[in-house]
């Protein structure tokens, strides 16, 4: 008896800790969303709270598979990577990073300069300096964005390395930008550029 009273705490506590926070949302939506249509239908748009709700609870109405405890996970993640009235923040001197934007400006290392159509790999440093990954505190999804069109959003765990690749396809001169979200501070994010030279 005692034996199962301790089995059940320590299972609240893992589904507890495994329901915080947004960690395993994407997973989540491709499982559900993309039987229908690509993740770029939600990531591409920006909506409040309010709006997501409508937009989760219409998509889960053409769906049994959404049940409610998914829709709900699913607005909680939308409505702060996707939000419209969220600023996304940048350094405000890139040659002179306060502490703050040492912690949490994405660093991107591109080409500057590939063959056009061709691919080039793009790493993130998710800051300067390194950012916490604490489960109460860490970068929960790095997202790349080419010429202002979403491409990919990579999900990471608490004390997983935040450090993440990207492989683009380029077809012309483009603008890479990367946006990190940070479960404490907000969403931040830098731009850089990927030059094509002739084929
Ligand atoms: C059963 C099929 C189906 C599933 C599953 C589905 N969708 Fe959709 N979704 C559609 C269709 C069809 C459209 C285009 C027509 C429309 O806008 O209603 C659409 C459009 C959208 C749009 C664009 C709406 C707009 O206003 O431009 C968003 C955002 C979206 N879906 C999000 C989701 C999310 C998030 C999920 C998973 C939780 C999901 N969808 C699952 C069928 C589905």
């Amino acid at each position: 008896m005692k034996r199962n009273r301790i089995l059940l705490i320590i299972g609240s506590l893992v589904i507890c800790l495994s329901t915080t926070g947004y960690a395993g949302t994407k997973a989540l939506m491709e499982k559900l969303c993309t039987k229908c249509h690509g993740l770029e239908n939600p990531f591409s748009l920006k909506k409040n709270r309010a709006d997501w709700e409508a937009i989760v609870a219409l998509m889960a109405s053409r769906s049994k598979d959404i049940n409610t405890e998914d829709q709900s996970k699913i607005v909680d993640f939308l409505s702060e990577v996707r939000n419209i009235d969220t600023p996304i923040l940048t350094a405000k001197d890139e040659n002179n990073l306060t502490e703050i934007e040492r912690i949490h400006i994405p660093v991107i290392n591109a080409p500057i300069s590939v063959k056009a159509n061709s691919k080039a790999k793009i790493q993130v440093q998710v800051s300067e300096v390194g950012h916490p990954m604490t489960p109460d505190h860490y970068i929960y999804a790095v997202d790349l964005y080419v010429d202002g069109l979403w491409m990919d959003m990579v999900e990471l765990q608490p004390k997983q390395s935040a450090n993440v690749e990207f492989e683009v396809s380029v077809h012309k001169t483009s603008t890479i930008e990367v946006i990190v979200h940070s479960t404490v501070d907000g969403h931040w994010a830098a731009k850089t550029i990927i030059e094509t030279a002739p084929e």
